[in-house]
């Protein structure tokens, strides 16, 4: 007879497929997206106002990680941290090692994702790969300092960001992952530059279209810089090639060059919304759950938490929430009307 280890006794009990967190239209939610302050050293002129103090929302780390461990109690299998930009919160490599000592539905390891701007990444990378982090992604919205300047609105950030890309490489969190938003008359002359970038750095380059998530409503379709387009441009560089998803609810449409060096990832969440397998739920930094980036409702996790709630009444919660989920985004029909939170509110 064997004798199970402490490791193993301490595993949650396998569940079986039908206890895991699910929507009313029969998608698995696997993936929180974990925002941990909505404090941002950017402007990003897609995201961020360009002037005016805001107030700060944050929670104690404790509180993300007791979170985090009810979902991955549920079916979570993934955790993206996000903000704002998650770097300023000074103990996150404690918390990336918390995370990472959980155990999920299944009793496997979290899979930590973390988005950033990269403007502290050069000194983080390492410490927060020691801690468990598995992937990254930096935003980076031109190839060209100046570019780069006018759409974050930071001067003299554009070096520290790639050489945060290039620490994230070295300390081995690859395929790093580097997202740019594009705007049509702001970087849409940066699609080549990027695809150059993609094969010369090594990098996984993901163009996102523009979607009305910013503070200052200047969303407009003429903006959007669509997949059609983009992927007409990238044909121009070299010989583009579709490659399979790398799993059932990837967002990003994957193509590589005939040689093999280099990616490039589109997710167009405009022109061919993917809602029908999004597997994704947001707690924003303030505690509330957002079952989609356009939900015009906030539901407060942390209010039960903060009411003395067990993790049994935050996990009803949570499931009762879930199925309330949207069905689709509606951007681009009549009668649209954006979220009263944009993104640095939410967390990409
Ligand atoms: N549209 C599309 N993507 C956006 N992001 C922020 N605001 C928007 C928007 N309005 C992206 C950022 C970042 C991620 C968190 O979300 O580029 O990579
Ligand atoms: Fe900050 Fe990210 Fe918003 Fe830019 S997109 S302002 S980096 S939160």
């Amino acid at each position: 007879m064997s004798t199970l280890t402490i490791a193993e006794l301490e595993q949650p009990l396998l569940q079986t497929q039908q206890d895991r967190l699910r929507d009313k239209f029969g998608r698995a939610i696997t993936d929180l997206r974990l925002s941990i302050t909505d404090r941002c050293n950017f402007r990003c002129v897609y995201c961020r106002s360009g002037q005016g103090a805001t107030p700060v929302h944050e929670l104690p780390m404790a509180d993300y990680a007791r979170i985090a461990r009810v979902f991955l109690s549920m079916g979570v299998e993934k955790i993206r941290l996000t903000g704002g930009e998650p770097l300023l919160r000074n103990d996150l490599p404690a918390l990336v090692e918390e995370l990472y000592a959980m155990r999920t539905m299944d009793g496997g390891r979290p899979d930590i994702a973390l988005t950033t701007n990269g403007h502290m990444l050069a000194e983080l990378a390492e410490p927060l790969k020691k801690a468990g982090l598995s992937r990254i992604t930096v935003s980076m919205d031109a190839v060209d300092p100046e570019i780069f300047a006018r759409i974050t609105r930071v001067p003299r950030s554009y070096d520290r960001v790639l050489a945060g890309i290039r620490a994230a490489k070295a300390a081995g969190l690859a395929p790093v992952k580097v997202n740019c938003v594009l705007m049509r008359g702001w970087n849409d002359d940066q699609v080549e530059r990027f695809a150059e970038f993609a094969r010369e750095e090594d990098v996984v380059v993901r163009f996102i279209e523009f979607m009305p998530l910013e503070e200052d409503k200047v969303w407009s379709r003429d903006l959007v810089v669509t997949l059609d387009e983009i992927v007409e441009r990238l044909g121009k560089v070299g010989d583009i090639v579709p490659l399979p998803p790398n799993f059932a609810s990837e967002t990003a449409r994957r193509y590589g060059f005939a040689d093999g060096r280099g990616e490039i990832g589109i997710i167009a969440p405009v022109s061919h919304p993917f809602c029908g397998h999004c597997s994704r739920v947001r707690l924003t930094s303030d505690g509330k759950i957002r079952t989609c980036l356009f939900s015009h409702l906030d539901h407060d996790l942390h209010g039960i938490m903060r009411r003395g709630g067990t993790d049994e009444d935050m996990a009803a919660y949570i499931k009762q929430t879930v199925d309330k989920k949207e069905e689709r985004h509606h951007i681009g029909d009549v009668g649209f009307i954006k979220p009263a939170r944009a993104m640095v509110q939410i967390g990409g």
